[in-house]
């Protein structure tokens, strides 16, 4: 398929799935304090009339939820919806509408099977509409308008927030109250001024048509728990989450993703019985290495790399609609 001729305006559904974006507080002080999830996506557009300038919009309300209530379920659902609307024609790219709690997840999960060029652009908000300073009418203009752009094909799933442009695989909300809350740690990919795109990299890991996963062959996604790690930590946490139905768990461990002396037997005893024991880091900016710290090789298990614990928990939870075999896991972990 082709980018819509130079001077056609492009033709961009938003997909509605909730959030604060879709919040609203009882008055303007409230930019904390409010219901997410109330606004139906034909109110959202008409609250920000510049969009008609920048593509021919159409909206549909997938799910009207605040997104730490989203499930497996819903990601395939949404996932499934954006692939069917990115194959027709006369769709040019895609916005979705999210709470940034987990939009962070969702951005990423599209990455890995919509085998699309087309642009995916994900936004949320961090205060509702009705709070002074509200941030989600522009980051909804600027969503449009880089889902608008040629330029924005083939660069992954995007997310705009804050002026900023950046990679869906990348990006993790940092703070939970201001607007500047989503970061990435190898920086944004570029910005939105104006409703003009302004591109400085461009993403180099392996997504949409050049990713191996395709969500129209997935219906369902394997459960993957993550373990936060601490100080005097209790075995069963992880006995438990396999227990419950886990096939993998992430190990969010302290620093480079270390494992307590004192866990290692419980995790040695998991991986022997089948479940895939995945290393990440519960720091910011997480660089998990095999055999750092951590006898990998010898224990057969997986490292996430630099990719955070909710973000190795995607990955894994797609990977292992392919593969259960580590060697493989731990390539797609490099790979994607
Ligand atoms: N309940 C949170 C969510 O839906 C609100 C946060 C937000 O959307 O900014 O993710």
């Amino acid at each position: 398929t082709t980018a819509p001729a130079a001077n056609a305006k492009a033709n961009v559904v938003i997909l509605a799935t909730g959030g604060t974006i879709a919040g609203a507080g009882a008055d303007a002080s409230n930019s904390a304090t409010y219901q997410a999830a109330k606004v139906p996506v034909d109110k959202l557009i008409a609250a920000v009339p510049s969009l008609g300038a920048l593509a021919n919009v159409r909206g549909e309300q997938v799910f009207q939820i605040a997104s730490e209530s989203f499930t497996n379920a819903q990601l395939v659902q949404l996932a499934k919806r954006v692939s069917a609307l990115l194959k027709q024609d006369d769709v040019d790219g895609v916005v979705v509408t999210h709470g940034t709690d987990t939009l962070e997840e969702t951005a990423f999960f599209l990455d890995l099977v919509v085998k699309s060029d087309k642009p995916i652009v994900v936004v949320g908000s961090m205060r509702p509409s009705t709070a002074l300073s509200a941030d989600g009418a522009l980051n909804l203009a600027d969503a449009v308008a880089t889902a608008a752009s040629p330029a924005s094909r083939a660069k992954g799933v995007l997310v705009t927030m804050n002026d900023e442009i950046q990679a869906g695989r990348d990006v993790t909300k940092r703070v939970n109250i201001k607007p500047s809350a989503f970061v990435s740690q190898w920086g944004p990919l570029g910005m939105v001024v104006e409703g003009k795109t302004y591109w400085f990299r461009a993403p180099v890991k392996r997504h949409g048509t050049s990713s191996e996963f395709d969500i129209d062959t997935i219906d369902t996604l394997p459960d993957v728990a993550i373990v936060y790690g601490s100080g005097t930590m209790n075995p069963a946490a992880y006995t438990a989450a396999v227990q419950g139905g886990a096939k993998a768990i992430v190990h969010a461990g302290t620093g480079n993703g270390s494992v307590a002396g004192y866990l290692v037997d419980t995790l040695k005893d998991l991986r022997a019985k089948g479940t895939v024991i995945i290393r990440s880091s519960r720091v910011g900016d997480g660089f998990v290495l095999r055999n750092a710290e951590q006898p990998d090789d010898q224990y057969d298990w997986v490292v996430a790399h630099d990719l955070n614990p909710q973000k190795a928990k995607i990955l894994a939870a797609v990977a292992l609609t392919k593969t259960t075999d580590t060697k493989e896991l731990q390539r797609i972990f490099w790979e994607y």
